[in-house]
């Protein structure tokens, strides 16, 4: 399909991100319908895009320590996916925190959610094993990090490091 090109990309604030409910009711069942409602309110950030006066898609960004990102949800009509809007509203959300100092962007889906996954694998995501060295000393480890991510057993954590160890950056080589 051809590329969403009308779609515009807003900030939702306050009152406002309950425009977007209507994108979570299409996209969440259960208890991470009412978790993503939940979140939408309490974000740091809520981007969303918008067609003719309508959002169509929405993402929740936090940060939970400065040189770190998550992407707590991502989510697109469902009339209006495979249009690219997901992957604008990643690339965006990747921007925004590389612009603010971030280091590290986890994002965490269903193992069977395919196309979540698919997406974050098609901007160098890569699963993030519970052992690997953290995030602190240059791996991808979310050390300290993962109950506030609120990952749970049946979940992937993927992460990608957007700007270089610090210290890894300046030594020697
Ligand atoms: C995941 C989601 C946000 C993707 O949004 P989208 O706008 O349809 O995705 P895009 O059109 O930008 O696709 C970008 C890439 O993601 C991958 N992708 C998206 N949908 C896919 C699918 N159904 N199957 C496989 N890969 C898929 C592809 O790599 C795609 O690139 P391509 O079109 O060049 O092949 C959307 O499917 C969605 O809202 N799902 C329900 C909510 C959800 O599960 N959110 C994630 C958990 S927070």
């Amino acid at each position: 399909m051809s590329p969403e090109p009308a779609a515009e990309l807003i900030d939702l604030v306050g009152a406002e991100r309950d425009r977007a409910v209507p994108v979570l009711l299409d996209s969440f069942e259960g208890i991470y319908r009412w978790h993503a409602k939940r979140t939408l309110r309490e974000a740091g950030e809520v981007r969303a895009a918008v067609v003719e006066g309508e959002v169509v898609a929405v993402s929740m960004l936090e940060r939970f320590v400065p040189e770190v990102g998550y992407v707590y949800y991502l989510a697109v009509a469902a009339r209006r996916r495979r249009l690219g809007l997901g992957r604008r509203l990643l690339d965006d959300a990747l921007a925004r925190f590389e612009r603010a100092g971030v280091e590290v962007v986890y994002a965490a889906a269903e193992e069977e959610n395919t196309a979540s996954l698919e997406l974050f694998r098609s901007r160098g995501f890569r699963p993030v094993e519970r052992k690997e060295l953290g995030y602190k000393e240059g791996g991808l480890g979310a050390w300290g990090l993962r109950s506030r991510m609120r990952v749970v057993g049946g979940e992937v954590l993927m992460g990608k490091r957007i700007a270089p160890h610090p210290e890894k950056a300046t030594a020697p080589a």
